[in-house]
């Protein structure tokens, strides 16, 4: 196979490995919006999701497929012939298809997941990469559980799949078991030990389990691998996946390594915000590359340092990842014009959006604040404009009693289908209240497992970000509200999760 052996081919998870974190389905509008942005992020392969799991997976492939003109799109199997027939169902739009099969590698799994023998493993391993190569060309190999899977067996498994066909093979620490070292091993023992390697191109693909996803993918690159599979701030199963921006960052700051991506950086900033918004799922605060504090100097020391010479202590330009941008700032000045373009840049469907009644709330808010942020974008949004209220519960009043003389009472009206309910009910303090008042309309048996709060700039004024979790028939869904009033974004923060199922 020939191809530039120094790039790295960067393998976008997000709407697969990344989507099946609870609470972060997305529906198909929004993975076409994510996979549009992937695309002009320059990732070279999207994994659109897994088409047997679920009719809306299978959709949401058929859909990626028709939307993304330049990656490859990847759908997930495991190595039977239904998973791999609806995956090339699925496909068939695609310009680039490529199917993603196959089976458990460590004794481990072999034994206490499929029941089976290593030598049996082989033969099904071989016969789902044959089945596939008769739909798709590209046919990717993952041998699951690689992390702990004896080398020599790996290595005979890898071999026999790449005679079978596959393109490209994909030694997955599915446990995130590994340390650096090990990992780079093996990755380099497969390069030494399958005979014909050459004709495949290796992958890594790391979960995060114990920090180190993003160590054992550079071992792995280090050692010959030239596939990186990875997410959009890290999300994925548990404590989630490689994360796609350190990654691409690491490969641009640290040039004597000689490999490099198609990734364009300043894109990276924009598609984090986008994926966090649209998963509900908040960026933690020191996350590398584009967490809020990433670029924050805040001791006296490494402030002096920083105003003397920059590079004391930043060793990213913050513009290479998209911060500051100086491009279009919106202040009260800012047109209808400026705020449609920051509001797509946050993957907004502008179609769906008043943009008159927004742009009018949008002055108000800028008057007071003079420079309007993306958080400030957020805020504005969230508040009956997001999709979640479309066809679900809305806050139409609250009112709320409390002080430490009075026992918190909460009293709201919700529209729904076009009626307006109301309800009253006591709490421990406002937002109890408020929450209680919600669920005796809703009557469901709801759980509410996460609360959090963030100050978005500081100051008694400020706006804050709330995010709820909570458990519906077992199952995990998320929801966020902005407001300068913490009992208001409350509401529409737990509204927002019930919005998913009700
Ligand atoms: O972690 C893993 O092993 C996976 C495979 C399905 C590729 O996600
Ligand atoms: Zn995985």
């Amino acid at each position: 196979m020939l191809h530039d052996k120094n790039k790295v081919f960067i393998f976008d998870t997000t709407l697969r490995d990344g989507e099946q974190v609870p609470g972060c389905q997305l529906d198909t509008l929004e993975k076409i919006k994510i996979a549009k942005a992937l695309e002009l992020l320059g990732v070279d392969v999207i994994e659109a999701g897994f088409p047997i799991s679920s009719p809306g997976d299978f959709q949401s492939v058929v859909e990626l497929s028709k939307a993304v003109t330049n990656p490859i799109i990847c759908a997930l199997t495991r190595a039977n012939k239904g998973d791999i027939d609806a995956a090339a169902e699925a496909l068939k739009y695609a310009k680039h298809p490529r199917i993603h099969t196959g089976i458990g590698a460590s004794d481990m799994h072999i034994k206490y997941k499929f029941n089976s023998t290593r030598e049996q493993i082989l033969e099904r391993a071989v016969e789902a990469v044959k089945y596939a190569k008769k739909f798709v060309e590209d046919i990717e190999f993952y041998a699951e559980d690689a992390g702990r899977a004896d080398n020599i067996f790996l290595a005979q498994m890898i071999e026999a799949v790449i005679a079978a066909g596959a393109t490209v093979v994909n030694i997955p620490d599915t446990n995130g078991y590994c340390l650096p070292d090990e990992y780079g091993k093996k990755i380099l023992f497969l390069k030494e030990n399958v005979k014909n390697i050459d004709n495949a191109i290796i992958s890594v693909h790391c979960h995060n389990d114990l920090g180190l996803a993003t160590a054992n993918s550079m071992a792995g690159l280090i050692n010959g691998a030239r596939q990186v599979e990875c997410t959009i701030n890290g999300i994925g199963e548990r404590a989630g996946n490689t994360s796609l921006e350190e990654v691409a960052m690491i490969l641009k700051t640290h040039h004597h390594l000689n490999l490099h991506t198609n990734i364009n950086s300043k894109q990276l900033t924009d598609i984090s915000t986008m994926v966090s918004r649209m998963m509900r799922m908040p960026v933690q605060p020191n996350k590398a590359i584009v967490g809020k504090n990433a670029f924050a100097h805040s001791s006296g020391i490494h402030q002096d340092g920083f105003l003397k010479h920059r590079e004391n202590y930043e060793i990213i330009n913050p513009e290479d990842v998209g911060l500051n941008h100086a491009d279009i700032i919106l202040t009260a000045r800012s047109g209808r014009h400026a705020l449609k373009h920051h509001l797509e840049r946050l993957g907004y469907e502008i179609e769906k959006i008043d943009l008159d009644d927004t742009y009018e709330k949008f002055l108000v808010m800028a008057d007071e604040l003079k420079e309007i942020s993306d958080d400030d974008l957020l805020s504005l949004m969230s508040d009956g404009d997001k999709n979640s209220f479309k066809n679900g519960y809305k806050l139409n009043l609250l009112h709320v009693v409390c002080g430490d003389k009075e026992s918190p009472t909460a009293h709201i009206k919700l529209q729904h289908d076009g009626k307006e309910i109301d309800a009253t009910a006591i709490g421990n303090g406002p937002v109890d209240a408020t929450i209680n008042a919600i669920s005796s309309i809703i009557n469901k048996p709801i759980e509410l497992k996460e609360f959090s709060i963030q100050a978005m700039h500081g100051g008694s004024n400020d706006t804050s970000k709330v995010n709820m979790t909570v458990n519906y028939l077992d199952k995990i869904y998320t929801g966020y509200g902005y407001s300068t009033d913490i009992v208001k974004a409350s509401a529409n923060a737990y509204l927002d999760a019930l919005n998913k199922f009700l």
